[in-house]
């Protein structure tokens, strides 16, 4: 300990040491240690300092030390840079500060720590991008934004499947098929990390719904687990090699799964490899000693369990210093594979017209045309002199989701917990931007006949339609609220020629969809939002986004028709401790088993509002000459044809559907290609197969296996769509 001013509890090294470190300046002397050589590899760096820490040491860096407005504040919170949590640095050996801050979709907390954050489209809206190029640019956009805001470490990555629809984190997550999911979020993960931040995944595992999140038992098979679930997650850590895991708060099958070892060790760690570390959801560790022995390596945000408790643990010998040891292994590989202990933080402005300009095209890229009856889209500026815009909030804004994904207006802080949060880009403005010689009138839709009447008398009706979720809660249905089914279906009355512009969270049922003209899935778009559904309602660009999830016709066609809530006296930490010991206070049975998503709907014959995989263009395209050729590891080839006439982008589908008798629903996706075509022009897409997306999970074996017999693959424009098809052997 070098100099001692005001002591920092349970720390070995002094406050003043720490804010030295903190602002970047202990690198110079900790620049001479043997382990600061990047030409090491960060595992050979991790064991050389692990040799030369103290018990504190490495208990200092196994918890959390706070998060404003978590309890009381804590006697060191003035370190932390105004983010979710932190780890402290230990500047004796060279060690920074983990700077983590929430960052879904743009980095939270930004307006109220005096900053600016660029919020992008929502991750469910990137994931209609079908992009992995527009992933890696998210990522890398979030990662160099948390960097100017003093972080070195995102907590973003959602990645759970769209079990449930009506979850309230749906559109921090990335849909409802582990291939799509896993792909984008690895992608995104590793843009992120290239940035030199530490990049996160989360929440693992099964935490598909928010109704009890803290007491629930997720149970479900391991077949239906490894296969849907933690598939995308395996996938995601295997492109983007994130240094942390972030487990959740549910129980699975019975443990927490923030102390269950068949989640945290025998398959994060004995099958994916995992290297980094796994810290805890934010109050979501329950113990030290089955914490510790399931693979647990961090508590967050504080120490009820991973301070002094691990201390004791380990000095009586219930936990051996070579488990302890591997905790800290795993937290200093993190930091030094991910970059954060070379390129310490250096404080710096956001690109904001860059930021704004990423926002933009990525939410053109993740719009999705769902319907567009006598082509009455795009808008034709030369024939329309009149336009109603219709909605709440119209006027002013859009909708964006609330939780720890929040991020913050340009200089206005969201406000509390779950306040409604619109974001100043306004469909108003952006529309009568494109159609400067049109008569635009807006009508907030308050008063139903007032908007009808102004429907009535323009020529065509935009009606921007909200749903608002958020961390913390579930939708009670996939309805639109406030009686806006019933606002549309007036409108459309008054003007057939309506078209919905949908700002949502997840899927929303439509009552309405026969009588309106146009629907377009803006989902939550941004901080450029506007610009990018004029672009395309005017067709200045041409969707090319996909559904990454299902829209059913009705709750009532849901694996689970009604939310699974906690029955009363179910919930909090009381209930949970009932016995001495934590334990999850009620169960919701995953018995959908495999069929997620599109494969429920497609097992149990079930028509649906629009299919995953579904959406349009302002042009047309044909597929022909498929050719599946390569044993084991297949190449799908085939071409696909822009037959309109305009320039666009296909999304080309390829699903596989498993030997008969493999149990399997009827098809899976294997594998897409996003395809840039002028009018008229060809391309042969090729496409190889990873054997795992066509295996089973062996449970008996604990392993994937691909079955012999007969696969048919199947290709096309969406899940509904498959007109090339062939069927291979494999043997
Ligand atoms: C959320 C996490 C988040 C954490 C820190 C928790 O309530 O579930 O996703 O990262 O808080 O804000």
């Amino acid at each position: 300990m070098t100099v001692c001013g005001a002591v920092v509890a349970a720390s070995g090294c002094s406050a003043l040491a720490q804010h030295v470190l903190h602002n970047g300046k202990a690198a110079v002397a900790a620049a001479s240690l043997p382990w600061q050589n990047p030409a090491l590899s960060a595992d050979e760096r991790a064991a050389m300092v692990l040799k030369e820490m103290t018990l504190d040491e490495k208990i200092e860096l196994l918890h959390g030390n706070g998060m404003p407005g978590w309890g009381a504040p804590q006697p060191n919170a003035y370190l932390g840079n105004g983010g979710a949590g932190f780890v402290l640095g230990i500047p004796r050996l060279g060690l920074p500060f983990i700077q983590m801050s929430d960052a879904a979709y743009g980095v939270r907390s930004s307006a109220e720590n005096g900053r600016y954050s660029t919020a992008l489209p929502s991750n469910l809206a990137s994931a209609a991008s079908w992009d992995p190029q527009a992933a890696c640019d998210y990522g890398a956009l979030i990662g160099r934004e948390l960097r100017a805001q003093g972080y070195n470490m995102t907590l973003g990555g959602g990645t759970n499947l769209t079990r449930e629809p009506r979850n309230g984190r749906t559109f921090e997550y990335l849909g409802e098929d582990p291939v799509l999911a896993g792909t984008l979020d690895g992608n995104r993960i590793k843009c992120e990390q290239a940035q030199h931040v530490v990049g996160d995944i989360k929440h693992y595992a099964v935490n598909d719904q928010e109704s009890g999140r803290n007491e629930v038992n997720s149970i479900i098979d391991k077949r239906a687990m490894r296969e849907g679930d933690l598939l995308a997650f395996e996938i995601g850590i295997k492109l983007g090699d994130p240094a942390a895991v972030m487990c959740s708060y549910n129980a699975v099958n019975g443990d927490f799964a923030c102390e269950n070892r068949y989640l945290l060790t025998e398959v994060l760690r004995d099958d994916f490899h995992f290297k980094g570390f796994v810290l805890s959801d934010w109050g979501g560790t329950h113990s030290t000693v089955k914490a510790s022995h399931a693979g647990l390596d961090n508590e967050e945000p504080l120490d009820d369990f991973y301070g002094a408790k691990l201390k004791e643990a380990v000095q009586s010998g219930v936990i051996p210093m070579a488990e302890l040891d591997e905790h800290v292994r795993h937290m200093l590989r993190g930091e030094f594979a991910s970059g954060i202990v070379d390129d310490p933080i250096k404080k710096s402005v956001v690109d904001v017209e860059g930021g704004l300009e990423t926002s933009r095209r990525i939410a053109e890229r993740s719009t999705v045309l769902l319907k567009n009856t006598h082509a009455v889209l795009p808008l034709d500026r030369t024939q329309i002199h009149s336009i109603a815009v219709i909605g709440a909030n119209a006027d002013m804004g859009m909708m964006s989701g609330g939780g720890s994904a929040q991020v913050d207006p340009p200089g206005r802080p969201a406000g509390k917990w779950q306040d409604h949060v619109w974001f100043p880009t306004s469909p108003l403005k952006a529309v009568e931007a494109k159609a400067p010689g049109a008569q635009v009138s807006f009508a907030s839709g308050k008063n139903v006949e007032e908007a009808a009447a102004l429907a009535k008398r323009s020529d065509v009706a935009l009606v921007f339609a909200y749903q608002w979720t958020s961390e913390g809660m579930d939708l009670p249905n996939l309805s639109l609220p406030d009686g806006q089914d019933a606002l549309i279906a007036a409108v459309a009355k008054a003007n057939p020629k309506t078209i919905v512009v949908l700002e949502t969270g997840t899927a929303v049922t439509m009552p309405w969809v026969d009588q309106v003209s146009g629907v377009v899935e803006a989902w939550y778009a941004g901080s450029k939002g506007a610009d990018a559904v004029a672009n395309v309602l005017f067709g200045d660009v041409n969707p090319s986004a996909k559904l990454p999830m299902t829209f059913p016709r009705s709750d009532a066609d849901l694996p689970h028709p009604s939310l699974v809530v906690p029955p009363p006296g179910a919930q909090g930490k009381e209930a949970v401790m009932r016995t001495g010991e934590a334990k999850p206070t009620f169960s919701v049975k995953y018995d959908d088993g495999l069929k997620v998503g599109y494969k429920w709907y497609d097992a149990e014959n079930k028509p649906v509002l629009f299919p995953f995989g579904y959406g349009l263009s302002y042009t047309t395209y044909g597929y022909s000459d498929l050719r599946v050729t390569g044993g084991h590891e297949p190449t799908v080839r085939f071409t696909v044809k822009n037959t309109g006439s305009r320039a666009g982008a296909e999304v080309a589908e390829i699903y596989a559907a498993l030997p008969a008798g493999s149990g399997e629903p009827p098809k899976r996706l294997v594998g897409w290609s996003k395809v840039q075509l002028n009018p008229g022009e060809s391309k042969e897409v090729s496409v190889s197969i990873d054997p795992k997306y066509l295996s089973i999970y062996d449970v008996a074996q604990n392993g994937w296996k691909l079955l012999p017999g007969g696969y048919t693959i199947l290709v096309g424009g969406s899940s509904e769509a498959l007109d090339l098809k062939q069927t291979v052997q494999l043997q």
